[in-house]
């Protein structure tokens, strides 16, 4: 039972902050779902809501942040020392020190699939899913070193349910779960209208989306993920997307990086295709590891380059990123800046009809990894070859580029299938 009491406190706050309409329908759920919108009201912190909406309305200048280039490490340059690092990496694998986490929490929206990204066909003859091709290269590259690592997915509540039952029906790749792999969601927030109003979803209940892939940190370590990596001898993690099918998480010159500079971070690049290429790239802000957005840079930064020729800001980041599990434990306790993003969502109006709108009509507030980079001492980058390393699956086909059939021929090219 709901206490009147609970339910009028509930109230007030709902009216301090101009979201009463919350309740319009409650009269309307059943038991259950009453328990859940107050317990999800009660959970929402409508201070950042207002905020973050507010925030929406300003322009960001972030004109103040003195943007420098930040040094890399080309792969294919490394000399000598590419000996050593692979070395220190491959014993470190050897003892069990690695573990890789896969972000599949994200709604894939430009590429319109209706089931998770992961369990995506991108079309080749096998017609293996997105999630079985990152589990072939992880399985093979953990066989080289006699272990097998540690796989943790990152769902979120809307695909958590459909990503295990897909996992259940492929007897989890051969993989076992909660033994060596492990699956947690990420964290929510809650989507406002223009006029800064919270929706509600098609239950009657708070309209959430994930909190962008920024979420990961806080999420490992809320759900105990960080907690399971020590409990299994692992120390560094990779972490990377469920879109990038030639993703490399296994890669004993990029841990054998971090062993040998002492960094707790190790990200790797990708050289820009050209100057103006829509990515963002690694810089320093105000002295400290960042990402530059292409929206961000000007002409000539995005042109400039050093004395032999190279871009100065042109190290594309490219969601490959190494974390010792103690910076995880780090960022996850230190609160991320959220970016908005306008986007479609269906919503309940105050008459109680369904709404499904056919242009962005709502605001979803996310976190970016990278606004974490800054809080480490530093880290090292290592530049890697695009067509071993990136085949990103992003939009359908008819976009003509970072597509399933632009990432089906690099996939077959680098395996040498056709
Ligand atoms: P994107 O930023 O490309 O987003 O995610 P997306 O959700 O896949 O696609 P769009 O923008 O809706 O079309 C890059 C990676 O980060 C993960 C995605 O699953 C993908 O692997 N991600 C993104 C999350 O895990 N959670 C999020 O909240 C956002």
């Amino acid at each position: 039972m709901i206490m009147e009491k609970d339910l009028n406190e509930i109230k007030f706050i709902l009216k301090k902050y101009g979201q009463e309409h919350l309740l319009n329908g409650y009269d309307k759920l059943d038991e259950s779902k009453k328990k859940t919108l107050l317990e999800q009201i009660e959970t929402i912190d409508f201070e950042l809501i207002k905020s973050l909406y507010n925030k929406t309305k300003e322009e960001i200048k972030n004109e103040k942040d003195e943007i420098t280039p930040i040094e890399y490490l080309d792969k294919f340059k490394l000399n000598e020392e590419y000996k050593e690092y692979e070395n220190l990496g491959k014993k470190a694998i050897k003892e069990g020190k690695l573990a890789a986490v896969t972000m599949a929490g994200g709604q894939g929206t430009r590429l319109g699939h209706s089931g998770p990204k992961g369990t995506y066909d991108i079309g080749l003859d096998s017609h293996k899913s997105l999630f079985e091709l990152l589990s072939d290269g992880l399985k093979e590259e953990g066989a080289k070193y006699g272990v097998t690592i540690p796989w943790f997915i990152m769902t979120s509540r809307e695909n958590n349910e459909e990503t295990v039952a897909f996992f259940e029906k492929h007897k989890f790749f051969g993989y076992k779960k909660d033994v060596n792999i492990f699956f947690f969601k990420q964290g929510e927030l809650p989507m406002v209208d223009t006029e800064g109003k919270i929706l509600i979803d098609e239950n009657g209940l708070v309209k959430k989306a994930a909190d962008g892939h920024g979420g990961i940190y806080e999420a490992l370590v809320k759900n105990g993920m960080t907690k399971k990596m020590r409990e299994l001898g692992v120390e560094w993690v990779f972490i990377g997307g469920v879109d990038n099918c030639l993703v490399k998480m296994v890669d004993p010159v990029l841990m054998g990086i971090a062993i040998k500079k002492n960094v707790t971070v190790a990200c790797k690049s990708i050289v820009k295709a050209n100057p103006h290429e829509k990515v963002g790239v690694f810089c320093r802000r105000n002295g400290k590891p960042n990402v530059i957005e292409y929206s961000e840079i000007t002409d000539e930064m995005a042109e400039a380059v050093d004395e032999n020729g190279e871009l100065l800001y042109g190290e594309s980041h490219i969601l490959c990123n190494l974390f010792n599990v103690s910076a995880i434990e780090r960022m996850g306790a230190t609160p991320l800046p959220y970016h908005s993003a306008f986007k479609k969502a269906k919503y309940i109006d105050k008459d109680g009809n369904l709404i499904v709108p056919e242009s962005p009509n709502a605001y979803k507030f996310e976190a970016f990894l990278f606004d974490a980079f800054g809080e480490v001492d530093d880290m090292a980058i290592l530049r890697v070859k695009r067509e071993e390393e990136f085949a990103p699956v992003k939009n359908a086909d008819s976009a003509g580029v970072d597509c399933p059939s632009t990432a089906r021929k690099l996939y077959e090219k680098f395996y040498g299938l056709k």
